[in-house]
């Protein structure tokens, strides 16, 4: 269903039962992606208060680059893109190289290898709480506090609906807020004392003479924390499952590493880690030969989308030689995910660091992959794998 709606033409449709529409197709989602000015990303101006009464939306906003709209959202992205360079990203390289040789050395089970929990989840928290200034050991921390924003498998909703729905939402927004503290504390902290890192630079970023607020350095803190890593998990997750599942290229790409970044852009077509991104519309438009409203939920499923098969012959094969590839795993327009050097060099390092150490890694019969409950991530949670 969350691949192609109910009817299988259907690209854009209404889901009452949410109270949003569900948007699929390649063409129409790029329209929505490139025109921020009919497609807002503030989400929150369309929350019923009832749904989120504690919740203080503003500041929980601000400095959110994924909520900003322009002329704000430019400001902001030229302001932390000085932080988050090219060169930052580049530098990582041999510590990203490090620290998987270091989780896989720790493995202690012979022959055996628990991809997510050994090196998938580790890796990329460790590599971004680093280049933030925060204590990599505190991982267990932000683990237990994103996994209450995303445990639950509920679809994102406009429609009040039950307890369990309320349930869920309070769970995540505690989540939510226990990050926000614990990052609260370091951000006061370098505005005391400025250290080496990435939140010092986002503390003293400048822009015509004005600098970030406390509550946009750690809301922006707070966003590559998150999306640094659980997507970057399922990105390498999800490239190795996909190799286990089409041998012949697992072969191929071995044999010719130049192959490993079309691979892994490959994988993040055929698996989505963040399957829909959401906008609202500002005005009533007309939409894959729909006419949409002015303020809707749209959720675009770039994860249908890279499954058009408008766009990419043979949709359903998997094939790293695609070319050109355009999906959309890391959106498109002004919001085009600002971390994807960085998933990208992850990607590129520990799968070569697999292959390197590993002539054969498979997943083991009767021992599948668990995925994520979330619908809007698609990557494996738990990937048990066999060395020998
Ligand atoms: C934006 C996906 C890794 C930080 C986005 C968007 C997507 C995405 C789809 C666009 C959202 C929208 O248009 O509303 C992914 C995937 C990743 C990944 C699939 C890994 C495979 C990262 C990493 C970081 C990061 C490693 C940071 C360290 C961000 C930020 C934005 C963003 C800050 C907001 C940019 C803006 O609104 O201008 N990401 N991301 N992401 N991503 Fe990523």
């Amino acid at each position: 269903f969350w691949l192609r709606g109910k009817q299988p033409e259907s690209r854009v449709e209404f889901a009452a039962e949410l109270g949003m529409w569900n948007v699929y197709g390649h063409p129409e989602i790029e329209e929505i992606l490139r025109d921020p000015a009919t497609f807002s990303s503030d989400t929150t101006r369309l929350v019923p208060k009832e749904m989120m009464p504690d919740a203080d939306l503003e500041a929980m906003t601000a400095g959110n680059l994924l909520q900003l709209d322009p002329p704000l959202h430019n400001k902001m992205r030229k302001l932390v893109s000085r932080a988050f360079t090219p060169k930052v990203v580049a530098d990582l390289e041999p510590r990203i190289a490090a620290i998987t040789h270091e989780m896989l050395d720790a493995v202690t089970t012979p022959g055996r290898l628990e991809l997510v929990e050994d090196l998938a989840y580790p890796l990329p928290v460790i590599v971004i709480a680093e280049l933030l200034g925060v204590p990599a050991s505190d991982r267990h921390l932000f683990k237990g506090w994103v996994d209450k924003m995303f445990e639950s498998s509920e679809q994102l909703s406009l429609v009040k609906k039950d307890e369990k729905q309320d349930e869920a939402i309070k769970k995540s927004l505690e989540g939510q807020k226990s990050l926000t503290d614990y990052l609260g504390v370091h951000v006061d902290e370098r505005r005391k004392q400025p250290r080496e890192d990435l939140l010092t630079k986002l503390v003293e970023a400048e822009l015509d003479g004005e600098r970030l607020s406390r509550n946009e350095v750690v809301n922006f803190a707070n966003i590559l924390l998150l999306a640094g890593h659980i997507t970057t998990t399922m990105l390498l997750g999800n490239s190795v499952l996909c190799l286990d599942t089409h041998r012949e290229w697992d072969e191929r790409i071995r044999a010719d590493r130049s192959l490993v970044p079309p691979a892994i852009e490959e994988s993040l077509r055929f698996l989505t880690p963040f399957a829909a991104v959401a906008r609202t519309t500002m005005r009533e438009v007309e939409l894959g030969g729909v006419t949409v409203p002015a303020d809707q939920l749209l959720m675009t499923w770039v994860a249908a989308a890279n499954r058009d098969e408008r766009v990419f012959t043979d949709p359903d094969a998997f094939d790293p030689l695609r070319d050109p590839n355009p999906h959309l795993a890391f959106g498109r327009g002004i919001h085009f995910c600002i971390g994807a050097p960085l998933a990208r060099l992850e990607g590129r390092v520990a799968l070569n660091i697999l292959f390197d150490r590993y002539p054969a890694l498979r997943t083991i019969p009767g021992e599948p992959p668990k995925f994520q409950v979330n619908p809007n991530m698609t990557g494996v949670r738990e990937l048990p794998l066999t060395t020998a």
